[in-house]
């Protein structure tokens, strides 16, 4: 396993569509350890391959609860209910914070990491991550959806 780096904000990879993953082999099982890692280094609920700089239909979310963490090969959101605002933040996008609308509730289809195709029905912090991940996969950051005026850095603090 190993820590991959993270795509900032301005790089053109973020822009673009990733396309569908055909076949889960060994390749793509080191691509996913690797993003599950990354993760966990930098603390995010969720990553994409794109932000790796690869283009796949991959992301990975950990609530950090009991579920561990969820690999989402060429998902697909069916089904979205109700809408509200959320604080929202990107590895892509450190120190950064804003206001997003996103949807209450969705029910999303996708691959897992053993080829099985699954149903999730999601609300909350998991609903709003496969939204984030979801849209990452399509060129799409939550920069560009925030609402005006809640955007705010916050800068780490060294602990005395
Ligand atoms: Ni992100």
């Amino acid at each position: 396993m190993a820590i991959r780096k993270i795509r900032q904000a301005g790089d053109e990879i973020l822009k673009k569509k990733s396309r569908e993953v055909e076949t889960i082999d060994d390749r793509l099982q080191i691509l996913i350890d690797d993003m599950i890692e990354t993760m966990h280094e930098y603390n995010g609920v969720g990553l994409a391959a794109v932000q790796v700089g690869i283009l796949k239909r991959v992301f990975v979310i950990d609530l950090y609860d009991d579920k561990g963490p969820i690999v989402f090969i060429n998902p697909v959101i069916i089904k979205t209910k109700g809408e509200h605002e959320v604080e929202e933040g990107c590895l892509s996008f450190p120190n950064q914070f804003a206001k997003v609308k996103r949807p209450e509730e969705v029910v999303a289809e996708y691959t897992d990491r053993t080829g099985k195709r699954m149903r999730v029905k999601a609300k909350d912090l998991l609903a709003q991550a496969i939204c984030h991940e979801n849209d990452h996969l399509n060129g799409e950051v939550f920069m560009d959806k925030i609402i005006p005026g809640t955007l705010e850095y916050i800068e780490p603090e060294e602990t005395k």
